[in-house]
Order: C-alpha cells, then structure tokens, then sequence
C-alpha cells in the first residue's frame, strides 16, 4: 500500500529513464542473501524503513525511482565477499552505495538487482603512533571530520560535510588539497573485496596496480573497498567564510579568480568559485544571479590571499575564524541535504592563462538567459588545481589521473530540472546542457574530473594512465562480472 503511494507520489515515471534490462534472478540472490544473513542485515520490503532510506536519499532524486530488489547492509569485508558470490550465482544486476551523491544513472542506484549499501561499517580508528587514520566506507565526511578533531588531526575528504567516501575513489577535492593532495592521494592501504569475493590489500607493496587504479581511478571498477588507512593530517583554527555578490560584477570575480589561480603562492589558501542562476526573470537587473565564493585558509591568518575577493562589492561577508566542521558546513547548514532534487553534475578542464576562464563562463551563462524555464537552478563551479596540489600528490606517489603540473581549473556545471516534466522534456533539455558543456573546448592534456562528470563524458579516457586502468580493470574484473553487472565508468 505505501509502495502503491509512494509509487503514485512519484513525479516521473522511470519508465524512460535509464532502467536496465532484467539480468539473472535477483530475487534468488535476495532470498540466499536472506537465508545466510537474516532480516538483520536484509531489507526486503519496499515497507522497510532501510529500505525506504536507502532508496530514496541520493542527491540525484531522479535515483530514487530505482527499485533495488532488495537492499543488503555488510557489517564487514567477509560480509561483502558472501554477498558478491550470492550475487554472481544468481547473475544479478546489483549497485554499490556509500552516501549516494554520485548523480549518474546505476553507479550506487539499481533496479530489479542488490543494492549493496555500506552504510552501516562506520568503524573509524586513530593510530598516534604512525598518525595514520583508518575508516570504514559507511560515515560521511561531516562524521569523519569531527571523529579526528579530538586528535587535532583530520582526513583530506570532501568540502561538504554529507557527502560520502566515495568521494576519495573519484580523487576527492578538499579545501586542503592545495596542501596535501587529493584524498586519494593520502590512501596508504585499503582493504579489498575483489570482483572474485576474494578480499585482498592494496598499497605500494601489495597490489600495487590495484592501489593505482583505486586512487581516483573511480569507486566499482576494481572491487568494493571495504577499509581505508590514509594519512592523517594536522588541523586547528581556520580563517573561512562566503563572500556573496549580487549585482554585477561577473568580470571581476573572474579576473579575481583568474588571478588567484595564476598566482597565488600559498598553498593553505584555497578558494572554490560558486556562480548560481535561478529560473527566475532577470528583469535586467541581475536578480536571478548570485556568485558565492568559498575561501578557507588552513591557518588563523590568510595575509593578502583574499584581498583580490573582498575588494569588489558584496553584500555579505561570513569571513572569520571556524573550526573545520564549521569549514564542512559553509554558507547553509545541511547545504547537500537541501539541494536534492533532479541534479546532474557535468565537467570541464582548462588553463587559466588563455581566455577560457572567461569563454566557458560566457557560454554558460547565454545558456542560463536562453533556457529560462529548462531548469529551477543551474551553476558553475572553478575549482582551481595548483601547483602545489599536483606537487603535493606527486609527492605521495601520484594518481590515476597522472596529473600534470598545475595551474589550471576543473568547470564543473550543475543542472537541476524542474520536477514537473515529461521524459522527452527532461532528455530534450540535459542533450542542450551537454551540448553547452561539451561544446566549449577543453585544454589539451589535462585529465576531466571523475567526481563531477557526467558518464556519457567518458571521462576515462583523458587519462593518460587509461590504457594501464584498461588492464588493471582486465586483470581484477578478468570476467565482466562488475563491467557487465554494475554500473560505473566505462573501460571499453
Ligand atoms: C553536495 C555535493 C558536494 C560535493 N562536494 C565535493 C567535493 O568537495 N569534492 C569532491 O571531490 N567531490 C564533491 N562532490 C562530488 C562527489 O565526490 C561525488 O558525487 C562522489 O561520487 C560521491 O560519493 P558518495 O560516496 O557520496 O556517493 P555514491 O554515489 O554512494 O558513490 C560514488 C561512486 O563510488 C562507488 N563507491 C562508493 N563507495 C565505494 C566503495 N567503498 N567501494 C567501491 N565503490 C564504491 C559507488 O558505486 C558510486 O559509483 C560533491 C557532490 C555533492 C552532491
Ligand atoms: C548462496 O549462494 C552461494 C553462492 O552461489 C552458495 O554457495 C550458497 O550455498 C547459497 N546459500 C543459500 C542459503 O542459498
Ligand atoms: C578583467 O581582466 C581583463 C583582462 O586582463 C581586463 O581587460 C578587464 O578590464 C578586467 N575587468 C575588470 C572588471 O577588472
Ligand atoms: C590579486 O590580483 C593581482 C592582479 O590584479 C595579482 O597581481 C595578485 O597576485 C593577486 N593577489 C593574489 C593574492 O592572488
Ligand atoms: C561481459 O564483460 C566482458 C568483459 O568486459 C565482455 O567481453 C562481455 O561481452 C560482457 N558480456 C555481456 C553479456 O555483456
């Protein structure tokens, strides 16, 4: 009955969206999954409240019109290996879940297969002695962050205190990435449950392939990570805040992040630049705009590092000194959980010494004031690359995405769709944001962000290490079990 009113309820039909085709006998793999485990660690009822939390809490709300056949929660690496043969020997479909922030289409969503969620492994320890920090995949970064403050240290994670450990597998940006690298960067060993539901351990020594394709090479490729040792870092007071301009002044935010990207030199100052367009009318007065900036500075003191920001007008300013959850909690407390609606995330890469920083900009907004009514609320992220990040990761051995010396930025571009449209509606408005996204030229060489691209973008493939992450996927997945099973990013 309420999965009647909640199907109903329901904006869109999934009818057109993305469902994939029935593989296998989900629901033998459900009752094995049952009958090995109990109901303790099984929600098979669309009547469940795991299941109903699980089901309908990603970012992307256009997931939640996935029916997983039932949702599993593993308490550990063993459970994980039972579930993955459970799965292989009925030859379901199935999805891995951490926080659910992800918004392509079957990365952590599934229908008629095994939603595997990892919620429920929230161990996390601190080793003084090697000042290592070791996590399990269930706790969002908001959970971790305030974990390790008792130490005085923290983990590089994500910028926004609910997203999830996920986030690490795509590369993970972090407002100390500028010092230490991406999140992945910081891995040291992680413990692996293989495609083949053998559990290993990846670092330097061990698997070292594997390591390499899990440092940002993407989470469900390779395996489900079921512990992660990383490096912990030192962390105190912070300077941090928002800077919000209303009117006017797209030039100077853009030459002021262009600036900054170009010549800042301290690498505890990091900046992320936030421009916002709702559907509502300009009225030639710039009201339906807004260009957030997030600065944090890893230290009480930032010096200059934001005087280039606060210099042009604005009409409020958060500026101050913050603790680093505070840090994971800028401008609206609970941000990530307010912003669920029909998000889609797409990528771009450029150098800030060319005209790009300012074309891109350009294009996205003549698609803002072309498209009014196509979307509730569309924005352009610049998450500038410094020298010292890609130093900093190079440093602790490097990624993945083998990243070239920095300066240079990722554009990242978030559309959310009005909820009342149709399926052609919805698909004839995302082929014009790709066309706009992917219509402004790239710079050459420089790898696309796994994290915020969109998977027809076939990310991949700007790596230079691509044809390495070919054959790692070749030699951990040797039979397609995850290629052919789960979603995730393509190596074909
Ligand atoms: C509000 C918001 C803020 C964000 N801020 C940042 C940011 O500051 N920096 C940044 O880099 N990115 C950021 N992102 C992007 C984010 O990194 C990606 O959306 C990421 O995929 C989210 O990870 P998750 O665990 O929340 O999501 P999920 O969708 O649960 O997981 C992401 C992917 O990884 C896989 N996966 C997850 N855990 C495992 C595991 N243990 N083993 C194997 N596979 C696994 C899933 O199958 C899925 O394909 C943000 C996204 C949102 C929505
Ligand atoms: C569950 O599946 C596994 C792997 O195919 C099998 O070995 C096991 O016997 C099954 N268990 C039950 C209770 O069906
Ligand atoms: C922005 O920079 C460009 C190129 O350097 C310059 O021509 C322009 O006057 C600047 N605009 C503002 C508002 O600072
Ligand atoms: C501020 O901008 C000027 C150019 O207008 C640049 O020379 C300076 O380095 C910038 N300051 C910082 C801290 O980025
Ligand atoms: C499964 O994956 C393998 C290897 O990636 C591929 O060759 C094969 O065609 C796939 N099979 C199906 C049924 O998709």
């Amino acid at each position: 009955m309420l999965s009647l009113l909640l199907a109903t309820a329901l904006p869109l039909s999934s009818a057109a969206f993305g469902l994939n085709p029935l593989f296998g006998n989900p629901s033998a793999a459900c009752s094995n999954l049952t009958s090995t485990f109990g109901l303790g660690k099984v929600a098979v009822s669309e009547l469940d409240l795991r299941y109903l939390n699980s089901r309908h809490s990603y970012w992307n709300t256009k997931l939640d019109s996935h029916a997983p056949s039932c949702v599993v929660y593993p308490a550990n690496a063993q459970d994980v290996s039972v579930i993955l043969k459970a799965i292989r020997g009925t030859d379901s479909r199935f999805a891995i879940k951490a926080a659910g922030h992800n918004t392509n289409d079957l990365f952590s969503s599934v229908d008629d297969g095994v939603l595997i969620d990892l919620s429920h492994m929230t161990g996390k320890l601190y080793d003084e002695s090697t000042t290592l920090a070791t996590y399990e995949p269930g706790s969002s970064w908001g959970e971790l962050y305030d974990y390790y403050l008792q130490y005085g240290r923290t983990v590089v994670g994500g910028r926004i205190h609910d997203v999830g450990t996920g986030l690490a597998l795509g590369g993970g940006m972090s407002y100390l990435s500028p010092q230490y690298g991406m999140a992945c960067d910081g891995f040291r060993e992680l413990e692996v449950v293989l495609p083949s539901g053998d559990i290993v351990t990846a670092s330097g020594t061990q698997n070292p392939d594997l390591f390499f394709g899990l440092r940002g090479g993407g989470g469900n490729a390779f395996g489900v990570v079921t512990k992660y040792t990383v490096q912990s870092r030192p962390i105190g007071n912070l300077y941090a805040g928002n800077l919000l301009y209303v009117s006017d002044h797209h030039e100077a935010i853009l030459n002021a992040t262009r600036d900054f990207i170009l010549y800042n030199t301290d690498p505890k100052a990091a900046v992320l630049m936030n421009f916002n367009v709702l559907t509502t009318p300009d009225l030639g007065l710039g009201l339906d705009q807004a260009c957030v900036m997030f600065l944090v500075y890893d230290g009480e003191d930032p010096g200059d590092a934001y005087e280039n920001f606060t210099a042009i007008p604005h009409i409020m300013n958060t500026l101050g000194p913050k603790t680093y959850p505070q840090v994971a909690n800028l401008l609206i407390p609970g941000l990530a959980v307010i912003s669920r609606a029909d998000n889609v995330f797409r990528i771009g890469v450029h150098r800030a010494d060319d005209d790009s920083y300012k074309t891109a900009f350009d294009r996205f907004y003549q698609w803002s004031q072309d498209h009014k009514g196509d979307y509730t609320y569309i924005h352009m992220d610049y998450n500038p690359v410094p020298k010292s990040l890609t130093d900093a990761s190079k440093a602790q051995g490097g990624n993945a995405m083998e990243m070239p010396d920095g300066p240079w930025f990722w554009a990242e571009y978030t559309i959310t769709t009005p909820p009342l449209i149709s399926d052609a509606k919805y698909d004839e408005i995302q082929a014009s944001f790709r066309d706009l996204v992917d219509g402004t030229p790239n710079a050459e060489g420089l790898p696309f962000f796994l994290n915020e691209a969109h998977k027809d973008q076939n990310a991949l493939r700007t790596f230079s290490s691509y044809a390495r992450l070919q054959q790692i996927k070749q030699r951990y997945d040797p039979d397609g079990f995850f290629a052919n099973r789960t979603g995730g990013w393509s190596f074909a």
